[in-house]
């Protein structure tokens, strides 16, 4: 595998599993003294972010760096992108100084296949606009996997602005692929407008498909993608949808709540269901480095064992 635009790249089941069983080897490194090994000396990993990012963007740059590689930051709002530059040239540019992989953050769907087409390095797609976001699928289904053992046949619901959610698209094909069986919860308006292809379950009741889950995975609203008011209003939303103590009391013993952040905190969850033991979502911060680690390592990776162990 050369690059990892999708998740349908790792080509199914036993693909994603090989990246997870990875990780396992790179929280334990994590988890040392000093988090850092060798792997990948004398690489060059870039990043490319034409959309706002928190934790993604540092979580790169984090794996990278245990890896050992070095690393450029290219940040578009004090680059020539404001003088003009088009994506393509910007592009060749950052690849003629010679960088073996760059991760790719665009507001539209498909820039990262444009990319791979352009130059040699390995492109990862860290999001690109209602798309794909294969990381963080890989992260979520790292993190379920972590606490049920499996994702064969637990039952996960998505819960809230799907019609927009990159996030959505790519953790329904991770987890369908792993065994999961999956329901959308939203309003109609909040759901994508043809299923077709979609191997889930949809429902326009929370309340009736809470006690059924082992994953409450909830969404932000994506307002930036919206260019109609697709709910009445979020108070509306927050009152159907939004995971409150009540509904969260009601969730079966053992299940857990996830989102992939950031959160509108009111909207979708109240903070203090954000603060519950069950609400794993520093876990998936945690983890989403060391996913990322192995998704560069296996890209780029020489396949000689240097990731060692603790001394
Ligand atoms: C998501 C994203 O940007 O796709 N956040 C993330 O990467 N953790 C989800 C979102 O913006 O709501």
């Amino acid at each position: 595998m050369k690059h990892l635009l999708s998740i349908d790249d790792l080509g199914g089941e036993s693909g994603i599993e090989e990246v997870l069983r990875v990780t396992d080897r790179f929280v334990e490194v994590s988890a040392r003294d000093i988090p850092k090994v060798p792997a990948l000396r004398g690489y060059t990993v870039a990043w490319l972010f034409y959309e706002d990012s928190t934790r993604t963007r540092l979580s790169f740059e984090t794996a990278a760096k245990r890896l050992s590689a070095d690393t450029m930051n290219f940040s578009v709002s004090s680059s020539s992108v404001n003088k003009g530059e088009s994506l393509r040239d910007t592009v060749e540019t950052i690849a003629a100084m010679g960088v073996d992989a760059i991760v790719v953050r665009h507001k539209s769907a498909g820039v990262p296949w444009q990319i791979a087409r352009w130059i040699d390095a390995s492109v990862i797609n860290a999001g690109d606009g209602s798309h794909e976001h294969p990381t963080q699928a890989l992260l979520d289904a790292y993190t379920i996997r972590h606490h049920f053992g499996s994702l064969e046949g637990r039952h996960i619901a998505i819960v809230g602005d799907s019609k927009h959610s990159r996030v959505a698209r790519s953790n329904v094909k991770a987890f369908t692929a792993l065994g999961a069986e999956v329901t959308l919860v939203g309003p109609q308006t909040l759901l994508p407008p043809s299923l077709e292809g979609w191997p889930v379950n949809v429902s326009h009741d929370l309340d009736a498909v809470l006690p059924t889950v082992d994953v409450c995975y909830l969404l932000r609203m994506q307002r930036e993608r919206m260019t109609e008011a697709l709910v009445p209003s979020l108070r509306e939303y927050h009152t159907y949808y939004g995971l409150d103590g009540a509904r969260a009391a009601r969730m079966a013993k053992g299940s857990i709540i996830m989102h992939p952040g950031p959160m509108n905190r009111g909207v979708e969850i109240t903070a203090d269901v954000a603060g519950l033991d069950n609400a794993v979502i520093t876990e998936q911060v945690a983890n989403g480095v060391a996913v990322r680690m192995a998704v560069l390592f296996l890209l780029l990776g020489s396949g000689v064992d240097v990731i060692g162990s603790q001394s």
